[in-house]
């Protein structure tokens, strides 16, 4: 078969492996590829065991491999064939160096622009799938023109506003797809070629285009504002716990107002996942850089309560443990950053559980799909951690459960049978305010729940 476009992808993460699916699964005239340099990424991509559990991936997938998508480790050759390259290799913070700990590190990046220049044939429009730091599309555009003038490159910048968990129903049904670009007229018309695509199923009127930088910057934006509010919800957490006032009752008022809306203001054990610290940082880091010191203090403040909500949780625990958890077990409750998601990259549980294991507790872990995760995140505690996937199996013998994640199976656990088989006095700390409090404390909990005055029998 001929198909009428041919799109690659580089990086096949949990971005460019969903957000390829769905363009193949919605576009069957185009044949779409998504490549990368982990080969066992590529395997897992082929085989029935995907590389990320994302509800409904499946079933995309499953649909379209073979016929009009196709995963590979052959690079090159993807970047001769195709006349769309998405670039969606990751951009984590960088660890070495100016900049270490705050900008990013833009070497997987860089070493794709300049793969790009070095195997293409043709015209190709390469598009920013990445976050980056604003401005990064002018350095993409230098790589790529320097000794190569035979061949034109447009850059333009799509960022990805996907959540994990809910990555599937995001990409049919996004809020906005973005596209930056420059304004002459090769640039309207491959901006005009990447809305083509899109426009296979996202309404027109929500496909907006943009100047390169506004894209670029409003992802970073966006992650900051969306941040923000869970710090917001958090720091005004911490002062219902000193006032019995009840953070959902807050959340509920508050989110009435049209104006600030009732979504992200669920009050919890802190934000995790690889994109929300990364990207404030990195707005942080840039700034600094333009001189805006007072600004980059206020997105600052973001991470900084987050941190703080972090430790808040631990301390909570130890206080309401009678001052010591050494040689106690502690069982938590999902360990993924959030519900829908094997993903467990900054994941509030990392920190805590190694608090607790500083404070020399017995860990016990269990969640449904980031037990594999887990240990690797905590290979260096080694024995004092054990991973089970049933809950009840492993709550046994527990002197305190902590809800980190909020996957619904928690919400439906036999809480009776849980409690007869823990050590008493038992704790359950709802670290996602997802339990019904008042019910488990009639069993016999004590129960300290996030921005709520504690139920406690003593
Ligand atoms: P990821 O680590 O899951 O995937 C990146 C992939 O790129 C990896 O499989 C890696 O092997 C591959 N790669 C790195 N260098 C390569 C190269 N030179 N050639 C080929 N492949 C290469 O990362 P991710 O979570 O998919 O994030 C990718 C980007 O998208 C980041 O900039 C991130 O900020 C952004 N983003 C992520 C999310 C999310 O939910 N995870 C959402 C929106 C945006
Ligand atoms: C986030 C954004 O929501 C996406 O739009 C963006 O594309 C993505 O980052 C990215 O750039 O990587 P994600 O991190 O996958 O998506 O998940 P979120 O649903 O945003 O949750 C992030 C964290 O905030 C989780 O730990 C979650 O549990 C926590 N959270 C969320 C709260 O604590 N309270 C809330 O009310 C909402």
């Amino acid at each position: 078969m001929k198909f009428e476009k041919n799109i690659l992808c580089i990086g096949a993460g949990y971005v460019g492996g969903p957000t390829m699916a769905m363009i193949a699964y919605k576009c069957p005239r185009y044949k779409v590829t998504a490549v990368d340099i982990n080969p066992e990424r590529i395997g897992q991509w082929n085989s029935d065991n995907l590389p990320i559990f994302e509800p409904g991936l499946d079933k995309v997938v499953r649909a379209c491999r073979g016929k009009n998508l196709f995963f590979s480790t052959e690079i090159e050759r993807g970047i001769q064939e195709a006349e769309i390259i998405f670039v969606s290799v990751n951009t984590p913070t960088k660890t070495f160096g100016s900049g270490a700990g705050m900008a990013a590190d833009l070497q997987y990046w860089e070493k794709t622009a300049r793969q790009i220049r070095d195997c293409a044939h043709s015209r190709k429009i390469v598009v920013e799938k990445s976050t980056l730091p604003v401005k990064t599309s002018l350095a993409m555009e230098r790589i790529l023109t320097d000794a190569n003038d035979r061949i034109h490159f447009d850059v333009l910048s799509n960022p990805e506003f996907l959540a994990e968990g809910t990555a599937i129903q995001d990409l049919e049904t996004p809020d906005r797809v973005l596209i930056g670009s420059h304004e002459t007229e090769r640039a309207l018309e491959a901006r005009e070629a990447l809305v083509q695509i899109y426009a296979n199923w996202v309404p027109r009127e929500k496909i907006i285009t943009t100047n390169l930088w506004s894209s670029e910057l409003s992802k970073l934006a966006a992650n900051a504002f969306l941040a923000q509010r869970i710090s917001s919800i958090n720091s005004i957490s911490a002062l219902c716990e000193k006032t019995d006032a009840d953070i959902a009752e807050v959340a509920k008022a508050i989110g009435m107002d049209s104006r600030i809306g009732e979504k992200f203001l669920r009050a919890s054990v802190g934000f995790g996942g690889s994109c929300f610290k990364k990207d404030i940082l990195n707005l942080v880091y840039l700034c600094r850089y333009y001189g805006l010191n007072e600004v980059a203090e206020f997105w600052e403040g973001v991470v900084r309560i987050n941190d703080y909500q972090k430790s808040r949780f631990v301390l909570n625990m130890l206080n309401a443990m009678f001052n010591t958890l050494a040689g106690k077990r502690i069982c938590l409750f999902g360990f993924a950053f959030k519900a829908n998601t094997g993903d467990t990259r900054e994941s509030p549980g990392i920190f805590i559980a190694r608090e607790l294991a500083e404070e020399r507790a017995e860990l016990v872990i269990t969640d449904p799909e980031a037990l594999e995760n887990a240990r690797v995140d905590l290979e260096d505690l080694g024995k004092d951690v054990s991973y089970l996937v049933d809950p009840y199996e492993a709550a046994e013998k527990s002197h305190a459960i902590a809800v980190i994640t909020e996957w619904e199976l928690y919400r439906a656990l036999d809480y009776d049978r849980i409690y007869r088989s823990m050590t008493k006095p038992a704790f359950i700390f709802d670290g996602r305010n997802i339990l019904d409090h008042r019910k488990l404390f009639e069993i016999g909990f004590n129960v300290f729940p996030i921005g709520k005055t504690p139920l406690t029998h003593f």
